[in-house]
Formats: structure tokens, sequence, C-alpha cells
């Protein structure tokens, strides 16, 4: 349990907060290349300010303020140029510093004004990799978009599945941080959903005997101990890290996947769950899929016949912001308080001035990536499940 201040300490994300100052100092998802292959300008919302991405005639990505200088129109409606976006009203154009470059009536009847070198927009560093868009904003310099494996490892697949989830991103974080959770919210309430459907039970778990956590300089590590291993096995089976601030790494090695959790704002998180899936020797590589999915059926339910859904239902049941302050912790929630503890000494960090963890600067750390350990025991059926799904989303032609 802790106070109602710590955990709006934790949980608030808006410009100014602690939570907010530290979150600006990683690099985030806003956007897949796809998407704005299609619609190259789109409203994006993130920590609680509202942006427009786009992608450029000359094919750049830029991060701007939500509406023009001049009269305020949204953005979300502007003109892409070669040179920025264009605002659709009166065709002020803006380039991806938030510099304003034309002013077409102003500098027709006022040949040679400065008017629009005093006129900025907000701007925001962006980059692509993966296929993913990713901001940054925070002070400058921007640090070095990391270089997870997932996305810049050769010779694999991909599907990034993007979920709109209506609660804090810290909820979800937290059950990166809880494996005993697999036992019931995946076996036990999995099997339920499918009885429901009237199948048989697919999930088989063992129970956790011993859980435990170890801090590294990407996040937390986890591990455990289930019932009918040796104490040895491989130290308990390692992997499955939280990584610092708001991504869980799972997966195998030949399928490992990253979920990103991006605080909208107080009380929405964007997903983008980047599943990879090793190549069969031979096989062409398979345009990336960006799978827009639902989160509630039309009962407005979430049906938790599998795990992603299931983890999804424990973070959306605990309410738009958990209030903690009226939880009772027990000996399950270590690794919570763990991440919890690391989170205020790194806000404590930031609001003394100094570089939090897990900020790269160093390109010899991200270069050519930086390779994420995984669980080696096998849970769960990674590789078949997700082959169906590649089938089903982007079919091997
Ligand atoms: S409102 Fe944007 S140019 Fe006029
Ligand atoms: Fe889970």
């Amino acid at each position: 349990m802790i106070s109602k201040q710590q955990n709006d300490r934790l949980t608030r994300v808006g410009p100014g907060t602690p939570m907010g100052d530290l979150l600006r100092r990683y690099w985030h998802p806003v956007g897949a290349v796809q998407d704005l292959a299609e619609e190259p300008v789109r409203r994006v919302r993130i920590m609680g300010e509202n942006l427009t991405l786009y992608r450029s005639e000359a094919g750049e990505y830029g991060l701007i303020g939500e509406r023009c200088p001049h009269r305020r129109v949204d953005m979300e409606y502007g003109i892409p140029d070669e040179r920025g976006l264009r605002c659709p009203y009166h065709g002020w154009l803006f380039d991806k510093a938030g510099r304003c470059l034309e002013m077409p009536f102003d500098d027709r009847v006022n040949p040679g004004s400065t008017h629009k070198d005093r006129i900025a927009m907000l701007a925001y560093p962006v980059r692509e990799l993966g296929g993913l868009v990713f901001a940054y904003l925070g002070p400058a310099p921007a640090p070095l978009l990391p270089r997870w494996d997932v996305l810049a490892r050769e010779g694999f697949d991909a599907i990034v599945e993007i979920h709109n989830l209506p609660c804090n991103w810290l909820q979800c974080m937290d059950n990166a941080a809880d494996p005993m959770h697999f036992e019931y919210l995946h076996a036990a309430l999995g099997n339920y959903a499918l009885k429901k459907q009237g199948k048989p039970p697919a999930m088989k778990v063992a129970r956790h005997l011993k859980i435990d956590f170890d801090r590294f300089d990407l996040g937390i590590m986890k591990r455990r101990l289930l019932e009918g291993e040796p104490e040895t096995v491989d130290d308990w089976t390692t992997g499955h890290p939280l990584l610092f601030p708001n991504i869980l790494a799972v997966g195998s090695v030949d399928a490992p996947t990253l979920q990103f959790r991006v605080p909208v704002d107080d009380t929405n998180t964007r997903q983008f769950a980047y599943r990879t899936l090793r190549r069969k020797p031979g096989a062409p590589a398979r345009p990336m899929v960006v799978n827009h999915a639902k989160l509630f059926n039309e009962q407005g339910k979430i049906v938790a016949d599998n795990i992603p859904a299931q983890d999804m239902v424990a973070w959306v049941m605990q309410g738009p912001i958990s209030d903690r302050e009226n939880e009772h912790l027990a000996a399950s929630d270590k690794g919570v308080l763990m991440y919890h503890k690391m989170l205020n000494e790194e806000m404590d960090k930031v609001q003394r001035g100094e570089e939090p963890m897990c900020v790269f600067r160093d390109p010899a750390e991200n270069e050519p990536m930086i390779d994420i350990r995984r669980e080696r025991r096998n849970l769960q059926t990674f590789e078949s499940r997700y082959d169906t799904h590649f089938d089903r989303l982007a079919p091997a032609k």
C-alpha cells in the first residue's frame, strides 16, 4: 500500500510531473511506417500532449504541435510538402523543427518581412527504426534511439499489434514484474474462457515455488523456480526482463517480442507489441504487418482466451488509475515493489538534474543491437502460435 500522493507521483505523466519528466528521457513509439504511408498526417497523443505526426513529401518524419500558430487550425488536416507540413487554412508551411518557412500571402504583400522568423511550432525529434516511428519529448540533446534486438536483427519477420487501453500505463508494467500471475490469469482464467467456448483446457503450468528479481543495467531480470524443477536449473531459469522504464521482453529466441507500453495520458495507454518470428531457411521475407487490434467484443468484454488478452484484462480491470492506497501487497509482489523503488530513484535523479538509467549515448553500447535475454523455459508454444498468427494476418506467398 502506498499513499495517494505516492501513487500520483508514480502514475501521472503530464508535462512537469516527476514521472512525466522521467519518461520524457526515453524514446517512445508513436506510429508505424506503414500507417504513415497510407495516411501521412496523423493525430498523436502522448503523455498528455496532443501532437501531429506526419511524413513529408520528401519522406521525412516530423512531430509538431496540434494547432497552427496562425488561427489555431488543427494540423491533422495539414498538407504534406517537400519541406514539411503546410497548414490547410492559409498555407503557412512548417518544417520538422517547427520553423515557419512560408506565409504565402504575407510573403507576397510584404516581401522581405521577417514576421515568419518569429513564429515557431512545438516540435520533437522523430526517428524510424524497424518499421516504427519513435519520438523523444525530453530535453536536448536527445540520447540514441535504442536498437533493441527485435527492431534491428536480420532474418526475422515482424507483426506489430497496437492496442489502445483505457488504463494508466503503470498497471501494464506492474504486471510485468509479477510472474506468479501466470498460474491464474493465464492458466486458470484462460482455461475457464475456453471452457465457456466448449473447448478443452489449453494451458497447463506448474506452480511457482520461488520467484526472485535481479536489477541489471537495463531493468529487472526475473527468475522463477517451478514445481518439479531442480534448484540448479539454470540458476532458476531467468529471462523475460522488464526493460526500464516501460518495455517488457517476452517470447523465445526464435520468436522474440517487445511490448512497449506508451502512456497516452494518465488514464490511457497504447501498447505496441512488436512480435517477430525467425524466418525459415530459404523462405522469403514477409512484409511487416501492422494490426490495430480491437480490445473489446460487441458485448464490451475482453475475450480472455489468449495470453495477451488475459494480461489486458488485468491491466484494464484495475480501473483507470489503480487506487494503490487501498491495495494489500503480499509475497508475490516483491518485483512490483522493486520496480516502484527503481522508478522513484530514477525520478529523484532527474529532479536532481542527473541522467536516469537505461539512456544510451555511447554508440558502442547500441551497435549493432541491444541483445535481450529471453526465458529459456518454454512456458507456452510461442513459435507455433505466432506462425498461425502470421499466416492469418500475412499469408506466406
Ligand atoms: S490557420 Fe494556419 S495558416 Fe492560417
Ligand atoms: Fe501475463
